[in-house]
Parts: structure tokens; C-alpha cells; sequence
């Protein structure tokens, strides 16, 4: 039947409607015109310069930004595989053997390899898990494990900084999900209570959902704890390591090898985005739930496998993290230097106790890209800049991410320049500048 907005009957009441009524719908695209969202407004000033920067040159603390050379703190290459003659060796056999397009096809149905299981065999034992399956993308992947594993009746207990990929995840999830205060453990309990009575209900299970590192400010999920309570409580545990897979534990097998609970942490996800310097994820579990989500997971059965040049570069990548402990004993270095120096010059780097390095500073957006400016400009330092409404208002986050391939001499210099810019932020320096930056840096 064709419904007339024009005139429309409700039983024996006839409606006119014809006041303020548009002739049509509007054109999504009219939207998209007027509101760029909340850090797409910032476009027309900081594109280029703050958001979407061009670091040209090898990948590594020394790289150029507009022509100048910076020192670089922005890249998850934790232990300096980016650039690993052996790995750049690697990447490029497999490219000139095999080229970018094999496989072909969705893993199950024209895109396995033995390469593919082997890399899935090498990872299981490294964490020491029964059994992995590869991802063609981290973030899709997380969603997916997410999506296929949670049923309408299951209730998802989740940490209140737990990444995108992961709320994305929940966000299709047709069932409750509790968010828990961020590694708060009196917090997650209360929602454990709360989630095993609806699930009692229900008839579903309980899934909490955590991080081995926390990527803005460098926490270590409260892995050994949330096991723990498996003693009081019924649930799986599913932790993204994004950034503690290569980094933390005795071998580098992540949080979960550091925190003495991998038994415990029934899913294990992690990405080769950061320390393995490349592109693709992989999920770790008992051979049945990989068996699951190898059949269920949407972004895998409906997606291209990973190409070949990724997973022979990953093999390699994954030898040398595992034979080299000199390359994550360099990034320790590093990290207690730089972190160590900060703390000892007084900045508030929060709790990290991973290489993430968070600088907390008070500010507003225009104090903090005027320091990111000087900074870039002045002392040819460059790091990530976070602020509202990623963290709350009147808060400055610069990020640093120390790597295996920076020096000493790359951490003095850097805590000397901290040392300068702060003090140009508290005697008024910044406030007291007109912003030039902003319509320059276009
Ligand atoms: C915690 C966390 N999970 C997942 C991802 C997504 O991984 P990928 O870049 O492989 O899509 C990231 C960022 O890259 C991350 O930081």
C-alpha cells in the first residue's frame, strides 16, 4: 500500500499534514557537508600537519616531516623489525616470488597455504596455545571474534578503555554488555553479578573482554586478577595484546606471558600492525574454539586471505622476535630511559608500565597544537598528540612510543626539548601566541 505523507488516515480520523514537511528526504550527502564529526571538524586546519602527517624516509626514529628532518616517536615498530635487513630481505623474496594476489580468495575457499598453517603452528607454540588462526586485518578481525563468538543470550563484561575494534565488536552484539571501570576490579566484580544473574535468565554464558597493554596510556589490562576470579565466577576471558605481543614477558610471547596467566586467557588476539612491523592479526585458543571461529567469522570466510608476502614476511619477523632478545632488551633501554628521565624531570607519564609512553599535560587544543608545532618546528621532535574528546577537556596527551632503534642521545635530546616546551607553556609563551601554525601548516 502506498502511504501518502500528504493524507493519512488513522481509523476514522483523517490527517492533513503539510506544515514543515519537506517535499522529499534529505541527501545524506547534505550532511556530510555541514558536519565532518568530532575530529573531522578540525580538518581544514590540521589536515596535513596534525592529522594525516607524511613521515617520508626509512621507516625509524630519524625520518622527514615536510622536508625537515624530525626525530620520530609516533610508530609501533617496538623492536625495530620495520627495517631489519633480514625482514626487508624476506618481504622482498616473497613479493617477487609470489606477488601480492596469492591466494586468491577467502581462506576457506581458495586462499589456504601451507605457509598460512605453518605461521599459524609457530604462533600457537610461541604463546602457547593449542591452536591460532590467522587475520586478514586486526580491526575487522577483533570485531568479528567478537560478533561470532556471542550469542543474543550471552552478556559482554568489558573494560571502559578497551580499543575501537572491540567496541565496534560489541556494538553488533544483539545481547547485554556491562562495561566495567577501566582495571578496576571492585568494578568488574559488581558487573559479574550483575551479568551472571541476567544470564541465569537468559540461559547465556559471560565473555569479559580486556588488553594485555592499554595503547593510550600504556596500563597492563588486569589479566592475573580477571583469572583469578574465575574461581568465584562463570565466564571466558578474550584479551586484545596489541602492544604487549613482542614486547612484554621473559620471551616476548606478551602480557599474558608476563602476568603468569596465559592458561587462564581463553582467547588470546593480537596484531602484526605493531611489533611485527606489518600488516594482518592472529587469535589464539584451544583447538575447538579456533575450529568455531575458522567456520564462523564472517570478516574471514567472506574476505581475502592474507597475501603470501605477509605471511613469509611474518614468519620471519616471528624467527627474529623469538631469536633475538637483544632487540626487545634495546627497547627496555629505551623505555626506562625515557621514562625514567621524564618522571625524574617531574612530568606526569601516568601508570604506564609498558614501553607506551603518555606525557599529561594541561591544556587546550589550541595550547597543545601550538606545542606540537614548536616542537615539530623548533626542536625537530616528532610525536602523536592526543586530545579531546579522546581524552577528557582541559588534558594534553603527547604519546611516545620508544622503539629497539632509538639511542641515548635521542632521549636526552627529546627530554631536554620536554624541558623547554613545558616551561613555554607555563610562563604563557603559547597563550600569549597568535596562531600563525594553523594557516601556515595548511
Ligand atoms: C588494541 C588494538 N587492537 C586492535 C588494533 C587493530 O589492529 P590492526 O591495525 O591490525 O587492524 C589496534 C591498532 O592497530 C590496537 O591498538
Amino acid at each position: 500500500m502506498f502511504y501518502s505523507p500528504k493524507n493519512c488516515t488513522f481509523g476514522v480520523i483523517k490527517l492533513t499534514i503539510t506544515q514543515n514537511k519537506p517535499e522529499t528526504n534529505v541527501d545524506i550527502f547534505d550532511r556530510l557537508r555541514k558536519d565532518l564529526g568530532p575530529i573531522g571538524k578540525h580538518s581544514a586546519s590540521a589536515h596535513g600537519y596534525f592529522t594525516f602527517p607524511k613521515l617520508v624516509g626509512e621507516i625509524g626514529p630519524h625520518m622527514h616531516f615536510r622536508g625537515k628532518p624530525v626525530l620520530n616517536w609516533s610508530l609501533n615498530n617496538y623492536i625495530g623489525l620495520a627495517n631489519h635487513p633480514e625482514v626487508r630481505q624476506a618481504d622482498s623474496d616473497a613479493a617477487a616470488h609470489f606477488g601480492m594476489a596469492l591466494p586468491m580468495g577467502a581462506r576457506m575457499m581458495s586462499g589456504n597455504s601451507d605457509f598460512h598453517e605453518q605461521l599459524e603452528q609457530e604462533l600457537s607454540e610461541f604463546i602457547g596455545k593449542e591452536s591460532t588462526m590467522l587475520l586478514n586485518f586486526g580491526y575487522q578481525g577483533m570485531v568479528s571474534i567478537v560478533d561470532s563468538l556471542l550469542s543474543r543470550h550471552d552478556i559482554a563484561v568489558y573494560d571502559a578503555e578497551c580499543h575501537a575494534c572491540i567496541i565496534d565488536g560489541l556494538r553488533m552484539h544483539p545481547g547485554k554488555r556491562f562495561v566495567f571501570k577501566h582495571n578496576d576490579r571492585a568494578s568488574l566484580e559488581q558487573q559479574l553479578v550483575r551479568a551472571q544473574e541476567l544470564a541465569t535468565k537468559t540461559g547465556g554464558g559471560i565473555l569479559v573482554i580486556t588488553e594485555g597493554v592499554f595503547g593510550m596510556n600504556g596500563h597492563q589490562g588486569i589479566i592475573s586478577d580477571i583469572v583469578a576470579l574465575k574461581k568465584e565466577y562463570n565466564f571466558r576471558l578474550l584479551v586484545d595484546d596489541a602492544h604487549g605481543f613482542g614486547t612484554m614477558g621473559p620471551t616476548g610471547a606478551g602480557t599474558t606471558e608476563a602476568q603468569g596467566c596465559t592458561d587462564g586467557v581463553d582467547i588470546y588476539f593480537s596484531t602484526f600492525a605493531k611489533s611485527m612491523a606489518s600488516i594482518g592479526a592472529f587469535v589464539s585458543a584451544d583447538e575447538y574454539v579456533i575450529n568455531y571461529l575458522r567456520y564462523n567469522m564472517r570478516s574471514q570466510i567472506y574476505a581475502k586471505s592474507l597475501p603470501m608476502p605477509l605471511v613469509v614476511g611474518a614468519l620471519k619477523r616471528l624467527e627474529l622476535l623469538r631469536s633475538k632478545p637483544e632487540l626487545r632488551e634495546k627497547l627496555w633501554t629505551i623505555v626506562n630511559a625515557l621514562q625514567g628521565g621524564l618522571r625524574a624531570k617531574g612530568f606526569n607519564i601516568g601508570k604506564t608500565t609498558s614501553p607506551v609512553t603518555p606525557v599529561i599535560i594541561e591544556g587546550d587544543e589550541m595550547h597543545a597544537t601550538k606545542l606540537v608545532y614548536d616542537l615539530r618546528e623548533n626542536y625537530g621532535i616528532f610525536c602523536s598528540i592526543v586530545v579531546y574528546p579522546v581524552v577528557p577537556k582541559g588534558i594534553i596527551i603527547l604519546r611516545l612510543i620508544p622503539t629497539a632503534m632509538h639511542t641515548l642521545a635521542d632521549v636526552e635530546r627529546t627530554l631536554n626539548a620536554f624541558d623547554e616546551v613545558r616551561e613555554k607553556l607555563n610562563n604563557g609563551t603559547y597563550a600569549a601566541q597568535e596562531s600563525p601554525l594553523l594557516t601556515e601548516a595548511k
